[in-house]
């Protein structure tokens, strides 16, 4: 009697031991628990933790058919974003966090080894202009050096598709516009040339495999989440380098005293610098769709702009309205290596993978964006792993 009483406890000990590993394991791995499910798409997206990439995540794990992993150094992003993501999909295996800088090869083939991607969307960069021209090296190391190890590690571990994100930037200054893909690639400064060196990189040896490769050069990026879920929050320390979008908003609530529009004498049709703004929303939605339509053997290049070029004055005059904020605004003379006029034809993006951009809306994005920002005063507060 007493065997048996002893025989049936030791069973209960050991299912109760089991049922801990297994709990356990879940905790700490959910690949080793959920491992790729059929028709489900396990994305790495590096970067996620910065402005696009957050917005990608998001947009991904609405669609129950996602699942992503998120690489990101946190030297620019924000792990408040991240933790955001985290709280809007719990269910284990949704998302995954992996705090690690692509820079350490041995590291990010672990992170591949130890989970089975499906696709890797490639956010993961240092991605200011001005800066790229102080710093050369580290925006080749960064960007282009990177690139090939997040390569590598896909080559290595049978990874077959690639969303990378590239920029109008490898064009430099053409002369015609709109930029076509057609369009000769001569960037001006470190950014858009180590950008160029990664697609060329990833074109050379998608010939050699059959991996499927979308590259999607963005013109300039507005707008957040329309729910108001994510933002823009670029570090205090990176303000010098910002983007329009920023400096206004900055502008807008008295951080700054008023906003500096550097020339007035381009030949465009009021003295201002032309661009091509694309809601971040927008963008997104290439993505997912570059990622469907990704197909083995191929290389898609699409350009993903409005098509549509906005100067600064009107940029600033949708700024105030959506701020309501009468911003002080002084114009200056011009920035050397600004160029007068940069939009997109969209066309090709358009026809093959039926995308467009109905989202973006100058001052709508921005109103949307700005309330986001009166929201986060302090962006999404201090950034720790
Ligand atoms: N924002 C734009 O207007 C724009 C336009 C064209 C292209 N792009 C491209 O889009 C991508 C995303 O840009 P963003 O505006 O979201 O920038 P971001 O700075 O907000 O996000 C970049 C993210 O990459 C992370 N990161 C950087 N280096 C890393 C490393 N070594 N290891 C791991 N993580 C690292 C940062 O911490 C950050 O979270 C970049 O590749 C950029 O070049 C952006």
């Amino acid at each position: 009697m007493d065997i048996l009483k002893s025989n049936s406890t030791s069973r209960i000990l050991v299912a109760a031991l089991l049922l801990t590993v297994v709990l356990i394991l879940f905790k700490l791995s959910p690949d080793l628990i959920s491992p790729n499910v059929e028709g489900v798409t396990h994305v790495l997206v590096t970067g996620g933790a910065g402005y696009i990439g957050s917005h990608a995540a998001l947009r991904l794990l609405k669609d129950s058919y996602h699942r992503v992993t998120i690489v990101d150094n946190l030297s620019r992003g924000n792990m408040g974003a991240v933790k955001i993501l985290q709280k809007l999909f719990p269910e284990p295996g949704r998302l995954q966090f992996i705090y690690a800088d692509l820079g350490d090869a041995k590291t990010v083939n672990k992170i591949f080894a130890e989970n089975a991607f499906d696709a890797v969307m490639h956010f993961a960069a240092v991605a200011y202009v001005g800066e790229s021209t102080l710093e050369p090296l580290r925006y080749y190391h960064n960007i282009t050096s990177n690139s090939l190890v997040v390569l590598e590690a896909m080559a290595a571990h049978n990874v077959k598709t690639l969303i990378y994100s590239s920029t109008c930037a490898t064009y430099g200054e053409p002369t015609k516009m709109p930029i076509t893909e057609e369009t000769p690639q001569m960037p001006i400064n470190p950014y858009g040339k180590a950008k160029k060196m990664s697609e060329d990189i990833i074109i050379d040896f998608s010939k050699t495999t059959n991996m499927a490769v979308m590259i999607l050069r963005y013109f300039n990026v507005i707008g957040s989440d329309p729910d108001g879920r994510l933002g823009e929050a670029p570090r205090p320390e990176l303000r010098e380098h910002g983007r329009i979008s920023s400096a206004c908003f900055d502008a807008a609530r008295g951080i700054t005293p008023g906003l500096k529009v550097r020339g007035t004498d381009y030949k465009t049709a009021d003295g201002t610098c032309v661009r091509d703004y694309i809601d971040v929303t927008d963008l997104v939605d290439a993505h997912v769709l570059a990622l469907a339509n990704a197909k083995p053997g191929k290389v898609g290049i699409y350009n993903v702009g409005t098509g549509k070029g906005r100067s600064v004055k009107e940029f600033v005059e949708a700024c105030k309205k959506a701020t309501g904020v009468d911003i002080k605004v002084d114009y200056l003379s011009r920035r050397p290596g600004d160029y007068a006029e940069v939009f997109s034809d969209p066309s090709k993006i358009r026809d093959e993978l039926n995308w467009t951009a109905w989202r973006t809306d100058l001052q709508e994005s921005l109103e949307i964006a700005w309330k986001w920002q009166k929201a986060h005063l302090n962006g999404y507060g201090p950034s720790m792993a």
